[in-house]
């Protein structure tokens, strides 16, 4: 299987010259789909060339999931119609699409995490002999297919022990693993850091000179501008406009995503320091040589009001820090103070009763109940007490969830609206809402705007800056450096399970040089 991505494309020129002769790969015209008396798409045109990076682009909820499902086979749509190299086509199922050479790799994951990485990306494809999985051939298949892809996987790690962004790379090397004639990739880099993300774009390079045409779905604008060769954005399941990267700037990106009534954030944010310092006081927080099996002796301080940011590529443990102070991860030997208290936490409830509360980088497995209602996934943490009123409970949990739904600006019907029913970043807003009235103490956050838009971002932040005005103190992981430099008083710089060096905000100059200390602080 081993350059099967080349498969069935024959030429070589560049986009440009291919959408003189040849036809689009993909032309979806008119496309509508209702989910109920939700318009999530009205009649939108998108259109594919072969060996172009085509950036989809829209504020959550747009229908940018939605259009991609229903060309991959996954979901039917209402009308409309769909050319696939000039011929009208409607895959019947997702895995017709993957036969015509379809790949997509959804904002959601789809690995078996009880398996390797290798087993993942054989999973329909496994070489067989006489009916028996070959098992080295297998791996060493693998391990070639990775090396050529340039993707920096073991084949026999097993997937539920990998960091979350190796996870995205996993699947992203699954969608590769087939014949590929068009590649979607639904937010792949909402978890990667920048040297990831690096690997990530090599990857996508490679494959769209090789004919292949991608369609980038992102959140990040900067990627845009990085990768793509045109970009449309969808505002409220319409077309905003198809454009050439090149003729465009940030500014109008970032207008035609919002549109005239926005929220007029800016893709970059201007200014990165906190405005006014918050004071510092007693300790909230003191981890003491907290050592398991991913930490090597953490020591870390938070004072009550204190934003700490905690830095570092994937792998370094950042996100077991985390865990490891809300009770999904066992500390072996050293000491976590509370209020200056030794506690043992041996479960998020117990955390959550000290006044701690998380928002997890992987939604899906840990933040949210997809069958359960925003209402009830915004009660989750305090069901229990809920229950206590009875009837009270109901309305209390409803009014919670209005509260948090205007609040965040959360896009969905009703406070019964399942979590599987919204959009990606009004899922991560979900998760953040649980949090939002009371406040924890102590809030643990983990890639909190991930997948999330423009102007939802800032949304987020205030209710960050808001939450600690009202005297909260946070810990939060970001592979954004941008967004850790505005949002934190200090950085603490990890690095093999250990934080290696602490310094205030105003000590960083900017993203860059806060990159080149991570970078330099690798072991
Ligand atoms: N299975 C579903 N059932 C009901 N409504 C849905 C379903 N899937 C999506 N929707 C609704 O359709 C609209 C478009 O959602 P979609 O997931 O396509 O947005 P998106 O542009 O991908 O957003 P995001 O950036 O947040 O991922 C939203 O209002 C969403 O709530
Ligand atoms: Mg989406």
């Amino acid at each position: 299987m081993s350059g099967s991505v080349s498969g069935s494309i024959s030429t070589s020129a560049g986009p440009a010259e291919q959408a003189v002769s040849t036809p689009p790969l993909i032309e979806l015209e008119g496309v509508v789909k209702h989910f109920g008396n939700v318009h999530a798409l009205r009649g939108v045109h998108f259109d594919l060339r072969p060996g172009e990076v085509h950036a989809l682009l829209g504020q959550n909820g747009a229908g940018k999931s939605t259009l991609i499902k229903i060309f991959a086979g996954v979901l039917d749509k209402d009308s409309g119609t769909i050319h696939i190299e000039g011929l009208e086509t409607a895959f019947k199922s997702a895995a017709a699409a993957r036969a015509a050479g379809v790949a997509v790799v959804y904002q959601e994951l789809s690995l078996v995490p009880s398996m390797r990485v290798a087993d993942n990306l054989y999973l329909a494809r496994e070489p067989s002999r006489f009916g028996l999985v070959n098992r080295r051939k297998l791996v060493a298949d693998a391990r070639r297919f990775l090396e050529e892809q340039g993707l920096p996987l073991n084949p026999t790690a097993r997937v539920e022990h990998l960091p979350f962004a190796y996870r995205q790379l996993t699947e992203i090397a699954k969608a590769l693993s087939g014949e590929v004639r068009v590649l979607v990739l639904d937010e792949p880099t909402s978890s990667l850091s920048r040297g990831e993300e690096e690997i990530l774009f090599d990857a996508v390079r490679k494959i769209s000179r090789q004919g292949v045409g991608v369609i980038y779905v992102t959140h990040r604008l900067e990627e845009v501008f990085k990768l793509s060769d045109r970009v449309t954005v969808l505002r409220d399941g319409a077309n905003v406009g198809t454009f050439a990267t090149s003729d465009v700037t940030m500014e109008q990106l970032v207008g035609a995503i919002v549109g005239p009534s926005g929220t007029g954030a800016s893709g970059k944010p201007e200014s990165y320091k906190r405005p006014s310092p918050s004071e510092t006081g007693q300790p909230v927080l003191e981890l003491v040589d907290v050592r398991n099996d991913r930490l090597n002796g953490v020591d870390l301080v938070v004072q009550a009001g204190e934003v700490v940011g905690l830095a570092g590529m994937i792998g370094s443990g950042r996100t077991e820090i985390l865990e490891s102070i809300f009770g999904l991860r066992r500390i072996a030997s050293g000491k976590l103070l509370i209020d200056g208290e030794n506690r043992k936490v041996r479960a998020p409830i117990q955390a959550i009763g000290l006044g701690a509360g998380l928002v997890p980088e992987d939604r899906h497995l840990q933040g949210l109940v997809l069958d359960h209602s925003i209402e009830r996934n915004v009660a989750l943490p305090r069901l229990d007490r809920l229950d206590f009123f009875g009837l009270f409970r109901q309305r209390e949990s409803k009014a919670r969830a209005r509260a948090a739904i205007d609040g965040l600006s959360i896009v969905a019907p009703s406070t019964g609206t399942r979590a599987a029913e919204l959009s990606g970043g009004n899922q991560q807003k979900v998760v953040f809402g649980r949090w939002s009235d009371p406040t924890p103490r102590l809030l643990l956050l983990d890639e909190p705007t991930v997948g999330v838009d423009v102007g939802a971002r800032e949304q987020i932040y205030e209710v960050v800056r808001t939450m600690v005005a009202n005297g909260a103190s946070a810990l939060i992981v970001s592979s954004d450096l941008g967004e850790l430099l505005m949002l934190t008083d200090r950085i603490a710089v990890v690095a093999g399970g250990r934080v290696v060096d602490v310094m205030p905000v105003s000590e960083i100059r900017n993203e860059e040089h806060l990159h080149q200390i991570v970078q330099e602080a690798q072991p």
